[in-house]
C-alpha cells in the first residue's frame, strides 16, 4: 500500500493551506535563522524535505550549492518553478530520504517545518539521520525543526480548522496514539462543495528523545532549541529545533 506521505493529491489538497504567500515569504527569516544556529559559512547544503523550494531558494540566493531532496513530484514541480522565476541553479532530485545519502558531501542540512517523523517504524527515522550524518562533511551541521511533543501536551486541540486564501476548508481531528509517540490525524478537505479525507500517523518527538536519536545516528554534539530564533528549549519553546554536529 502505498505510504500516506507519497500520495501528490494529499500535497496538492494542502498547498493552499500550508503554502499561502506570507508562509511561503517565511522561508526567507527561517533560513537567515538557520544558518545563524548552524554557524555554517557558506558551502553545500542539503535541504531534506524541501517541499516548494521555501528554504532552498534563499539558500542559494545566499551562495550555498544547494541539493533539495523530496518524494513528492507536485512540490518539486513548484519548486523548479520559483528557482526558475528567480533565476537561481538548485540541484532538485526526486527521492525517498530514507535513501538519499551523499558521503561527505555537505556543510549544512535542513530539515524544517515537520519534515521528519512520517514513518510507521522508528527505524526509517534513524535510517535518515544515519543518512544525514554520512552525507555531512567533518564538523557539518544538521538544523532540525519538528513539533516538540513538550509543547503539543500544553496546547493539544483534538479539533482545529482554517479557511485557505482560495475559499476552501480544511478541519482536522488529532488523537494521540501509541502511548505518546505518535499523532493520528483525521483531515478533512471541503473545496467548491467536494469533500475528501486524509487518515496518517505522525510521530512526534520530546527534546531528549530527538537527541538521543541523534545520538544514535552518530551525531557527536546536539544543542536544542525553542525556535529557529535560538530560544532555550524550556516552558516557551514553541518548536523542537535540533542542531546536531558530525
Ligand atoms: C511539511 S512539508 C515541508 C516542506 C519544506 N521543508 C518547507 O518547510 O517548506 C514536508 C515535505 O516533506 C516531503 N516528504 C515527506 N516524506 C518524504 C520522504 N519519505 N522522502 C522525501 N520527502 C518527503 C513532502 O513531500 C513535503 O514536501
Amino acid at each position: 500500500m502505498t505510504e500516506w506521505f507519497a500520495d501528490d493529491s494529499f500535497w496538492a489538497e494542502l498547498y493552499p493551506f500550508e503554502f499561502a504567500e506570507p508562509t511561503f515569504a517565511t522561508g526567507e527569516a527561517q533560513v537567515e535563522r538557520a544558518i545563524a544556529l548552524s554557524g555554517a559559512q557558506g558551502g553545500d547544503a542539503l535541504d531534506l524535505g524541501c517541499g516548494p523550494g521555501r528554504h532552498a531558494i534563499p539558500l542559494a540566493r545566499r551562495g550555498f550549492r544547494v541539493t533539495a531532496v523530496d518524494l513528492s513530484e507536485f512540490h518539486l514541480a513548484k519548486a523548479r518553478e520559483r528557482a526558475g522565476a528567480e533565476n537561481v541553479s538548485i540541484e532538485f532530485i526526486t527521492s525517498d530520504i530514507r535513501s538519499f545519502v551523499r558521503p561527505n558531501a555537505f556543510d549544512l542540512a535542513l530539515s524544517i517545518f515537520t519534515s521528519f517523523g512520517y514513518f510507521d517504524d522508528r527505524q526509517d527515522d534513524l535510517k535518515v539521520l544515519q543518512n544525514v550524518y554520512r552525507s555531512l562533511r567533518p564538523q557539518g551541521t544538521l538544523v532540525m525543526d519538528v513539533v516538540a511533543k513538550e509543547r503539543l501536551a500544553k496546547v493539544f486541540d483534538p479539533t482545529t480548522s482554517q479557511r485557505a486564501p482560495d475559499g476552501a476548508l480544511l478541519v482536522e481531528r488529532h488523537e494521540i496514539v501509541d502511548d505518546w509517540t505518535r499523532v493520528r490525524n483525521e483531515w478533512l478537505f471541503v473545496r467548491a462543495g467536494r469533500a475528501r479525507t486524509f487518515t496518517f500517523t505522525l510521530r512526534v518527538y520530546s527534546g531528549q528523545e530527538l537527541k538521543d536519536l541523534l545520538s544514535a545516528a552518530g551525531f557527536a554534539r546536539t544543542r536544542l532549541c525553542g525556535g529557529l530564533d535560538g530560544r532555550p528549549y524550556g516552558l516557551e519553546a514553541e518548536r523542537l529545533v535540533a542542531v546536531a554536529t558530525k
